[in-house]
């Protein structure tokens, strides 16, 4: 059985790794990766495909960035040779990125069955570009591997067969089990001069946030009184540090007290950096789940979020972009310690396996 996996963003990286693992222990599956290039810096890519063992692609689309139209129409122009010339039995798509939804639709108008891993999340903010990619790809796939209950009720709800949907855990989770030791002895901590000290890690990029210059506006000014009480840590994604210059905003990003200013850093590092921070501020969907797994206090900087999981058993708490309404959850936090968390069922480090099994048993 010939399998084309596909992956562009960062994100995608962390949920593929163990897949890839899995794959090559089935003698049954032939695995080939196509990177359609939708992320390219080192930092965002090829460090994470070192650190996390995954195979170098077979094929590199190159499609770099673009607007929504333009990046997934090139994904599609470029992918559709591959299909047609490699002919696999299935692809494989993960996440919610556009690359997701371009090879999705690509496969399925020739054909080919398409899975989807982290099917069936729902935001039901239709503002959100991940929450579109979600709901096509989902309409289009063959097999859904879900990684917690809602995913499985959503789908159903949209009328998808349910012996095409598997709840099997989280990839992202396999992941982190894989790299919790190797990240124990990562040095940023001593790096940033933060051994002994409390601190705070931020991460953002959510275009709602990041794109709308009153908001960001409003995330610095929380910060501002975040770096009076902690260290903060923010690896700033790409998209936000071109927005921050865009507003006028850099300067004051620059001077925000305990500012540890960086690029993005690598998975071992961030992940040594969530493990040991007194709290989390966020918008990204991967940290709201790992955040769960370490029982690290989340704030996520949202009004919604399509892992209610993380939320009903885990340390994550939706705060909304409301500056008074985040500080005041942050004093509280400071106030109150770690909050009780929960793992998630499947959530245990054997979905890529359980994943694999179902594909060598149903292809
Ligand atoms: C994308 C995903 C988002 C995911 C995020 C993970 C979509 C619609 N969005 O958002 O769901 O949460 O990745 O990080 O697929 N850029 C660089 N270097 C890179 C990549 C991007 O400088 O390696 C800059 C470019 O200026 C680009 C901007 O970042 O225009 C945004 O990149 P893009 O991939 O379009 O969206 P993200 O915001 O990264
Ligand atoms: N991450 C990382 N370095 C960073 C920031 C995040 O390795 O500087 C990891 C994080 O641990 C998680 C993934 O990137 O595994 C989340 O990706 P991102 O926030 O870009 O995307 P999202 O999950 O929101 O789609």
């Amino acid at each position: 059985m010939k399998i084309v996996s596909v992956v562009g963003a960062r994100p995608n990286l962390m949920k593929i790794a163990p897949l890839m693992k899995a794959f090559a222990r089935r003698p049954q599956i032939q695995s080939l990766l196509v990177h359609t290039g939708q992320h390219y810096d080192p930092n965002m890519s090829d460090l994470f495909f070192r650190q996390l063992g995954i195979p170098e692609p077979d094929i590199n689309l190159q499609v770099g960035s673009a607007s929504h139209a333009v990046q997934t129409a090139e994904i599609m122009k470029a992918f559709e040779p591959i299909l047609e010339e490699h002919r696999p039995d299935a692809i494989l798509v993960v996440g919610d990125v556009n690359s997701t939804i371009a090879c999705s639709l690509v496969a399925s108008k020739l054909g080919i069955t398409v899975i989807h891993v982290e099917a069936g999340l729902r935001s039901f903010d239709r503002g959100m570009p991940e929450e579109i990619n979600r709901v096509l790809t989902d309409s289009i796939s063959d097999l859904l591997f879900c990684t917690e209950r809602s995913g499985v009720e959503n789908l159903k709800r949209e009328g998808v067969d349910p012996s095409k949907i598997h709840l099997v855990g989280n990839v992202m989770i396999d992941t982190l089990k894989e790299h919790q030791s190797a990240a124990e002895k990562s040095e940023i901590l001593s790096d940033l001069g933060l051994v002994d000290e409390r601190y705070a890690v931020v991460t953002m990029h959510r275009p709602s946030n990041v794109d709308d210059a009153t908001i960001l506006g409003g995330v610095l000014q929380v910060l501002e009184v975040v770096g009076r009480e902690l260290s903060i840590v923010f690896p700033a994604h790409p998209r936000t540090r071109q927005k921050l210059n865009e507003f006028g905003l850099a300067d004051r990003f620059a001077r925000l007290p305990n500012l540890c200013e960086l690029e993005p850093v690598g998975y071992l590092d961030f992940l040594k950096l969530m493990s040991g921070a007194t709290v989390v501020l966020t918008d990204s969907g991967g940290v709201q789940e790992e955040t769960t797994i370490l029982g690290v206090p989340c704030l996520t900087l949202r009004e919604n979020t399509e892992r209610p999981i993380t939320v009903e058993l885990g340390s994550n708490q939706l705060v909304g972009t409301d500056p008074e309404t985040i500080t005041d959850a942050f004093h509280q936090i400071m106030r109150g310690g770690r909050p009780p968390s929960q793992i998630p069922p499947l959530w245990d480090g054997g979905a890529a396996e359980r994943i694999a099994d179902i594909l060598v048993s149903q292809l």
